[in-house]
């Protein structure tokens, strides 16, 4: 019998990427098609939901061709994706606008309407969230308010991957963690709420059937297959929205152990065992894309982007490896030098974006050396507050951080991160992120592992680990109460620097 393989297709906001699996979990070839980012007013960020199909039939026909495979032996296809994007459809499947995306701007007036719609503690209470302008709910107000005659016109709304769901298989239907993060979900049935969608005024004939990550939502037509060289029939797993599928590709699934992604921007993933959520919606609380679980998140706008911009600005001809190395000569605790990472605004703890980026208490005796590790520590500072939120809403303590993205490869931030964090920090062998965790669904769908947790322990393996250094953490509990109370110090006069 000839092998089988399994497909994750990631439309990210930057690209649609293709990666097939076999089996055993390895990863045989991987494909990706650019996609363009269009910005026609401040504040707006916007996507053509064709381009997205257009990239990833494109992605799908070449990774089989990198892989040197036919359609027929992909057994299942996985979906994931920028989460929170609205696509708007009319009657007949067409698309009515540019899709507009999670780091679109321009809803607040929206997101303030539904907390007064509806009361902003029930709505937290319902959807485990507050209103963010990143959501989907508030995109469509500002549709029903700034478009009608599109409005008017809509019959169907999807998230970016669905999209290409749609396309493959001609179904509507939409993953249970993408759903709730369109805060239009209620979190502890996993179901669109009713109520939220009355009070909006939308019509629920609108949303699509949700299934669970690993479930099947359709098969590849014939006009699919011609266009991307999947087999007619092949069936497409729910799979879920970034985040979700990410943690999934981490083995970040059961509580307890945490996943934390230090890219540009830091997002720590915490799998919850029922729908828990922080009263004041202070971490987003969404499902899983592992059945019957949920998990929680936050997200530091400029994590590693906080390093970049540092070298880039303060160090521009220095390579990171020096100034890292530099940086190991100063003791913990920068002696005394704080940073403050909130160079973009910030989104965890502090919805801020007016808060700013900041070194504070410089004195003669302080280096570039000292200004380097201060940034390091400042950002884990910033991740740890994301920890305590999460431990304080009822999840206890965290024994494992499983560690990806660019900030987590060298050994001075991981061992900072450890010490700070106060948890043993891994890696593992999965660093294809999102679109691996969506094949692992489409082979769990297929039976190739009984479930998310037995697909994650055959396929995730930890390379390394870091521990805490006793030394460290006291040095650490002493200074991070000392950046607890900057940014409270420094809030009111960051809303007047406004240029
Ligand atoms: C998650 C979020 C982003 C997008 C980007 O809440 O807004 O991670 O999913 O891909």
């Amino acid at each position: 019998m000839s092998q089988s393989f399994f497909l994750g297709i990631d439309t990210s906001t930057t690209s649609s990427k293709a990666l097939l699996i076999d089996e055993r979990g390895e990863v045989i070839a991987v494909a990706s098609s650019p996609h363009t980012l269009q910005t026609p007013k401040p504040l707006w960020s916007e996507q053509d939901p064709r381009q997205w199909w257009d990239a990833a039939s494109a992605s799908i026909r070449s990774v089989l061709e990198k892989a040197g495979i036919g359609g027929e032996q992909v057994a299942a296809v996985g979906l994931t994706g920028q989460m929170h994007g609205l696509v708007l459809l009319d009657d007949a499947g067409n698309v009515l606008r540019p899709a507009i995306l999670w780091n679109d701007q321009r809803t607040q007036s929206q997101c303030d309407e539904i907390h007064r719609r509806i009361g902003k503690e029930k709505f937290i209470q319902i959807t485990g969230n507050v209103a963010l302008t990143g959501f989907t709910a508030p995109k469509i107000l500002w549709v029903k308010e700034n478009e009608p005659d599109i409005y008017a016109k809509a019959k169907h709304v999807l998230l970016p991957k669905d999209y290409i769901r749609y396309k493959l298989t001609g179904e509507y239907a939409m993953d249970k963690a993408d759903g709730s993060g369109t805060v239009l979900f209620d979190l502890k049935s996993r179901k669109w709420s009713r109520e939220v969608l009355e009070a909006l005024g939308i019509d629920a004939s609108w949303m699509p059937p949700t299934f669970e990550g690993p479930e099947f939502t359709g098969r590849v037509t014939a006009e699919a297959a011609s266009i991307t060289g999947l087999k007619v029939g092949t069936p497409i797993a729910a799979g879920g929205g970034d985040q979700a599928a990410q943690a999934v590709g981490v083995g970040a699934v059961n509580p307890g152990v945490v996943a934390l992604t230090v890219g540009t921007s830091g997002v720590v993933f915490a799998t919850t065992p029922s729908a828990l959520i922080e009263p004041e919606g202070r971490l987003h609380a969404f499902c899983h894309a592992v059945p019957g679980m949920w998990h929680f998140m936050g997200v530091m706008l400029s994590a590693a982007g906080s390093l970049q911009w540092y070298r880039d600005t303060l160090a521009p001809n220095v390579s990171f490896d020096d100034l890292l190395k530099e940086a190991e000569s100063v003791p913990a605790g920068s002696e005394g030098l704080h940073f403050l990472p909130y160079l973009s605004g910030e989104r965890t703890p502090h919805p801020d974006p007016l808060a700013r980026g900041a070194f504070i208490g410089l004195t003669l005796r302080h280096s570039r050396a000292h200004m380097t590790r201060a940034v390091l520590e400042g950002v884990s500072f910033g991740l740890k507050d994301i920890f305590t939120l999460i431990q304080n809403a009822g999840l206890g303590k965290i024994t494992q951080v499983r560690a990806s993205g660019g900030g987590t490869k060298g050994v001075l931030w991981r061992q900072i991160l450890a010490s700070v964090l106060e948890a043993e920090l891994v890696t593992v062998n999965t660093t294809e992120g999102a679109a691996y965790g969506a094949a692992l669904l489409a082979g769990v769908g297929t039976g190739a592992w009984s479930d998310v947790a037995s697909a994650c322990k055959a396929c995730v393996k930890i390379t390394g680990s870091t521990m805490p250094v006793a030394a460290q953490v006291e040095t650490y509990r002493k200074a991070y109460p000392i950046y607890r109370e900057l940014y409270p110090a420094l809030k009111s006069s960051f809303k007047k620097m406004i240029a």
